[in-house]
């Protein structure tokens, strides 16, 4: 059977340092810990969900250097198809990631391999991409393999516009959901609606980017859960409260769970619900892949009222 999910994205090493508190421009800092962990959004986010029992393939691309082992060792153990991850000439995608003493993250990202996941490329695996009953996509591949990926889709798109390019307009309409954290909707509101103020809330926010015309919108807002809005209207779901150690990478583990879900058939609601908890589960341990659950993993627990109406 064609795998359910299809990540079409980004393959990075990740050289993730330790440190007390993140350096000043022009200050030099003695760190505490380094280490090459696998990386890049578009294989987190594949992982997360073959390790939650997906069948998974990825579409991108490594480089022929040192890093391209380390940035897909789970990948491979994680069972995710990697026939159309192609190996280039030329460097593996690499981001340096500074983690401070309260799980707070910077990352600066090279692309390498990354940079040549263009509309060409993605052509070359049409078939596998246009079988996918959920194709995932985020901001880390030029934009026209993102529209190309879009345009070939039958199934359901999972856009997670992170970072925020420009994307065209039939590609947003495309996403079911679209998923952005605050400032990722923000900087996306600010592409469609050039001169409107910013949005005076998280909910605010989900209401323009819906009223835009998004079909569905998932808002991801760290320890405060998120917010989901579709036809059905806009909710409120809580995350648990969780000892934060890194942070990195928990969006995309919020955003391959949610997609394993939404391939088994749960509701977005629902699939949200259980992503949250595993973005949670994330945040607890250091790097973004490793600190990914398994199948039958206890995922923290939300106490409060998972859910709240919005509108
Ligand atoms: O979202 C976290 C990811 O962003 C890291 O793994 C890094 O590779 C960058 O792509
Ligand atoms: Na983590």
């Amino acid at each position: 059977p064609p795998p359910a999910v299809v990540v079409v994205g980004s393959i990075n090493a990740d050289q993730v340092v330790t440190v007390a508190r993140h350096p000043l421009p022009g200050e030099t800092l003695i760190g505490t810990s380094i280490a090459i962990l696998p990386g890049g959004k578009g294989a987190n986010q594949a992982v997360a969900a073959a390790q939650l029992g997906a069948s998974v393939a990825m579409v991108g691309a490594i480089g022929r250097d040192a890093h391209a082992r380390a940035a897909t060792t789970i990948l491979r153990s994680s069972g995710v198809d990697l026939s159309s991850v192609q190996e280039l000439h030329g460097p593996t995608g690499l981001a340096v990631i500074t983690v401070d003493d309260d799980g707070e993250n910077t990352i600066v990202v090279i692309p390498g391999a990354n940079a040549r996941v263009d509309a060409g490329f993605v052509a070359g695996s049409a078939a596998v991409i246009a079988s996918a009953a959920v194709l995932v996509l985020q901001g880390e591949i030029p934009a026209a393999g993102i529209t190309a990926a879009a345009g070939l889709a039958t199934g359901r798109v999972v856009l997670n516009l992170a970072p925020v390019i420009v994307i065209d307009p039939a590609t947003l309409a495309r996403a079911d959901p679209l998923i952005v954290n605050e400032h990722e909707a923000a900087l996306l509101l600010a592409q469609l609606t050039p001169g409107a103020p910013a949005p005076a809330s998280d909910a605010d926010a989900v209401a323009r980017l819906r009223a835009w015309g998004v079909t569905s919108v998932v808002l991801t807002r760290g320890a405060l859960g998120a917010i989901v809005s579709d036809a059905l209207g806009t909710d409120s779901v809580a995350s648990p409260v969780v000892e934060a150690v890194d942070s990195s990478g928990a969006g995309d583990a919020f955003v391959g769970a949610l997609s394993a879900r939404l391939a088994a058939g749960d509701s977005l609601r629902d699939a949200a619900g259980f992503a949250v908890r595993v973005g949670a589960y994330a945040v607890q341990s250091t790097g973004t892949q490793p600190s990914y659950p398994h199948v039958g993993d206890p995922l923290p627990r939300v106490h409060t009222d998972s859910a709240i109406h919005l509108n």
